[in-house]
């Protein structure tokens, strides 16, 4: 393990989650929106012969007035049939799945596997929410900044799909079917680095699963062997605030670095899923990232990250501690084993 990375980090110690998140939002992914005046749902269609019978899917649209427009977005809630039998008190655990695509299910979403497990899940589109690309005039970038144009610390796309995940959350505790005190919000690669944020920004989360988030999601900037923060701002300047560009090659001068993400959840729960053959994800900054925000978590009185002093091995998974981590075998994707630890991780 490279403790003597660890040893140069800025530590957040004597930071409240408040600052940290200051830092966070003010030096690489900008400042959200404010939480709309008001959400409502309109339901579109029900299937209540989804998985077999076993399930129930509906449809809906979300309306969120923003106070500087309205704005609506397709989203889906599936929840195993026997959850509706809510006099017996039997709410369930929720994924809220922020997905790639619109398909139900698909390759990196095995829907009735996760339903047969006993969840629910919330799924939306995150291009539904706005476009991946420069371009802020439509979807919620439109109605925020309306003549597309960010001030240096407004936020760009990822902050807009985070604050998308927060209000499929406000619906979600509308739901009877959902246990509103076990949600826990699920993304891959790009959207691994939005779960983050949101789950960092939105206490309701009870955990927040990043797998393969990679830069300026789990992973260390400092030291890392992967993508680095003048890469990623080159290529995807729009998802971050402009801010975030200071940085680019000069990772040495950021006042915080990636653990600061994970250690604003705390005491909430946090997990990092790597795989071994994700090079530019790096999954060895990712795994020093857990050990180096572990350590502010046991400062606060947690467990934080229970693992061995040592690197991770393929199939390790420690699920001990407030901080869960597991790497797989394989390449950057968001596979069936992933869930199942997502699952599992989810039951303690
Ligand atoms: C690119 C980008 C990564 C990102 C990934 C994805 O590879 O460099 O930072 O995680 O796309 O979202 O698929």
């Amino acid at each position: 393990m490279n403790s003597e990375l660890l040893k140069k980090l800025p530590m957040p110690d004597e930071l409240g989650r408040t600052e940290i998140l200051n830092l966070l939002l003010s030096e690489e992914y900008g400042f959200l929106p404010e939480p709309p005046v008001g959400v409502t749902a309109d339901v579109e269609s029900e299937d209540r012969g989804f998985c077999a019978g076993k399930a129930v899917l509906k449809k809906l649209k979300l309306n969120c007035d923003t106070g500087k427009g309205s704005f609506s977005f397709p989203v889906s809630l599936m929840y195993p049939a026997e959850a509706e039998a809510r006099e017996e008190g039997k709410t369930v655990p929720c994924f809220l799945y922020i997905s790639f695509t619109d398909r139900i299910p698909d390759l990196s979403f095995p829907a009735e596997e996760i339903l047969d497990n006993g969840f629910a899940v919330l799924h939306f589109c995150y291009q539904d929410v706005t476009s991946d690309d420069g371009d802020f005039t439509n979807g919620l970038a439109g109605v925020i900044y309306p003549d597309g144009k960010r001030e240096k610390t407004q936020c760009g796309k990822i902050g807009l799909w985070a604050w998308a995940a927060s209000r499929v959350m406000d619906f979600a505790c509308m739901v009877p079917e959902i246990d509103h005190n076990r949600i826990g919000v699920v993304g891959h690669s790009r959207l691994g680095k939005t779960a983050l944020l949101a789950g960092a920004l939105d206490e309701r989360f009870y955990c927040t699963f990043s797998n393969d988030s990679g830069c300026s999601g789990a992973a260390l900037a400092r030291g890392t062997k992967g993508e680095t923060v003048g890469k990623i701002y080159q290529n995807f300047p729009y998802w971050f605030c402009e801010n975030y560009g200071r940085y680019a090659e000069k990772e040495d001068s950021m006042p915080f670095d990636q653990h600061f993400l994970l250690a604003a959840a705390a005491p909430r729960r946090v997990y990092v899923a790597s795989a071994s053959q994700d090079c530019w994800a790096d999954p060895e900054s990712e795994y020093l990232s857990c050990v180096a925000a572990g350590n502010y978590y046991r400062k606060m009185g947690l467990k934080g990250f229970v693992h061995p002093d040592r690197d991770p091995v393929v199939g390790d998974c420690f699920g001990e501690g407030e901080i869960g981590y597991h790497l797989r075998a394989g390449t950057h994707y968001l596979s069936r084993e992933d869930w199942g630890h997502f699952m599992e991780y989810m039951r303690k």
